[in-house]
């Protein structure tokens, strides 16, 4: 691993060499809460950095557009056998190269220009892709929105029914970035059918969580269901899309020759990998520790005197509310950074601050769970929080945390096998 990763291309190449040597170290030395961040496992990052990459393989198993392909064609019906297994559905497709990609192909094969779409706020916990209107999807389609309510902060669906009956769409999206609850998803197919729409699922975020059985499936319900394999799934960076049989041609001819050429059959590889790792009993006990420990975190926040937008959390993440306070999202993010604490700002809903500033942290629970830290380690990492985010606490307090924190993540090694030093 060392060698792969470090030695040989630091003789090969010593500017990316020392610039990557310095991001692991980085990784290993701070606490991420990132929840759309993970750590991939040895297996998948050699898949991912492997000759796989050398070769193009446009269409799919069994009708490429390129000679040479049979080891493509059993990688690929290996990764598209082992999703279809772990979620239970009809049809996969395993090319998109990112999250956004797959909900660009869902609505290309889906939709006209034109139609309607309705989906979250962005702001509320939604997701650019589902349509903002600097987004293709606002420029291509007629995007209404549904948000979260302001006294409970979770999804009403009685409102978002009458919104679906108000716009008449034709496709209705469910998931998104920044909604710490769970998703019970036969009512939303029951919206969707009220006037005849479309259901699209975006699970990006609760992937590993439906996988592990953590989290409802929305297989039986939704018409597609759309993932990336990078956040709690902790697979290597691309996407999937799950489909219904009757919308898997149209699916594929979106992917491919509609939006992407060549597929990443490095990455196709890794994904294949991660289906098979997140089919192990492991993995249930890792994602239900993913839950357990957003948890501990949130009781930890509320002890602290922090507000959470719904009161807490249901999954993997969380939204703390900062609106009350001196200080923005950027400010406590930055100052929680300084303090060896990787955690992103985030708008909470109805925020009054800009996107860019934000009245919000969201932080979530994978990336630590991984690494092995459990509860007691979430309470901790509260307490710092709380400390780090105080002007008051300067740059001498920070940096004193910031020390703890690195003796802490010392205790629990991301890839013990590494040589950090080289
Ligand atoms: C709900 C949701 N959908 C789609 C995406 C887009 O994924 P990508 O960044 O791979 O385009 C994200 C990424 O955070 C997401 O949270």
């Amino acid at each position: 691993m060392s060698d792969i990763f470090h030695r040989s291309l630091n003789a090969i190449d010593p500017e990316i060499g020392a610039l990557m040597n310095a991001d692991l170290k980085r990784q290993q030395d701070q606490i991420v809460l990132i929840p759309s961040e993970n750590y991939a496992s040895p297996a998948v990052l050699l898949a991912q950095g492997s000759v796989l990459g050398n070769k193009y393989a446009e269409g799919y198993p069994g009708k490429r557009y390129y000679n040479g392909c049979e080891h493509m064609d059993g990688i690929e019906q290996l990764a598209i056998d082992r999703v279809k297994a772990l979620f239970g559905a009809d049809h996969a497709n395993v090319q998109p190269h990112s999250g956004s990609q797959a909900n660009v192909a869902a609505f290309l094969a889906l939709l006209e220009p034109g139609d309607r779409i309705v989906s979250m706020k962005l702001d509320h916990g939604g997701h650019l892709s589902h349509g903002i209107p600097a987004n293709l999807a606002g420029k291509l389609y007629d995007v209404q929105f549904y948000g979260v309510n302001q006294e409970t902060g979770r999804i009403d669906l009685n409102e978002v029914a009458d919104i679906v009956k108000r716009h008449q769409p034709k496709m209705v999206i469910v998931g998104g970035s920044a909604y710490p609850r769970t998703l019970d998803f036969k009512p939303w197919r029951e919206i969707a059918d009220s006037v005849g729409a479309l259901l699209l699922a975006d699970v990006a975020h609760i992937a590993g969580l439906i996988a592990g059985d953590a989290h409802p499936n929305p297989i039986p319900y939704a018409d597609v269901v759309t993932f990336t394999t990078h956040k709690t799934l902790r697979g290597p960076r691309g996407a999937v899309i799950l489909c219904k049989e009757a919308h898997a041609e149209a699916i594929d001819k979106a992917i491919f020759p509609g939006l992407q050429g060549g597929p990443f059959m490095q990455s196709i590889a890794a994904r294949a990998v991660n289906f098979k790792e997140a089919m192990e009993p492991e993995f249930k006990t890792y994602q239900r520790q993913i839950i357990a420990n957003a948890a501990a975190m949130a009781a930890g926040l509320v002890v602290e005197g922090f507000d959470l937008i719904s009161g807490g959390t249901d999954n993997h993440l969380m939204l703390v509310d900062l609106s009350e306070r001196a200080y923005s999202g950027r400010q406590a993010a930055d100052r929680c950074e300084e303090a060896g604490i990787v955690v992103n700002r985030n708008t909470v809903p109805f925020d009054r601050r800009s996107a860019f500033i934000t009245s919000g942290l969201r932080p979530g629970s994978p990336a630590t769970t991984t690494r092995g830290m459990k509860e007691t380690e979430m309470r901790q990492i509260a307490k710092w929080i709380a400390v780090a985010v105080q002007k008051d606490t300067g740059s001498k307090g920070r940096a004193k945390i910031k020390e703890e924190v690195r003796e802490m993540c010392a205790r629990f090694p991301i890839y013990p096998d590494l040589d950090y030093t080289v």
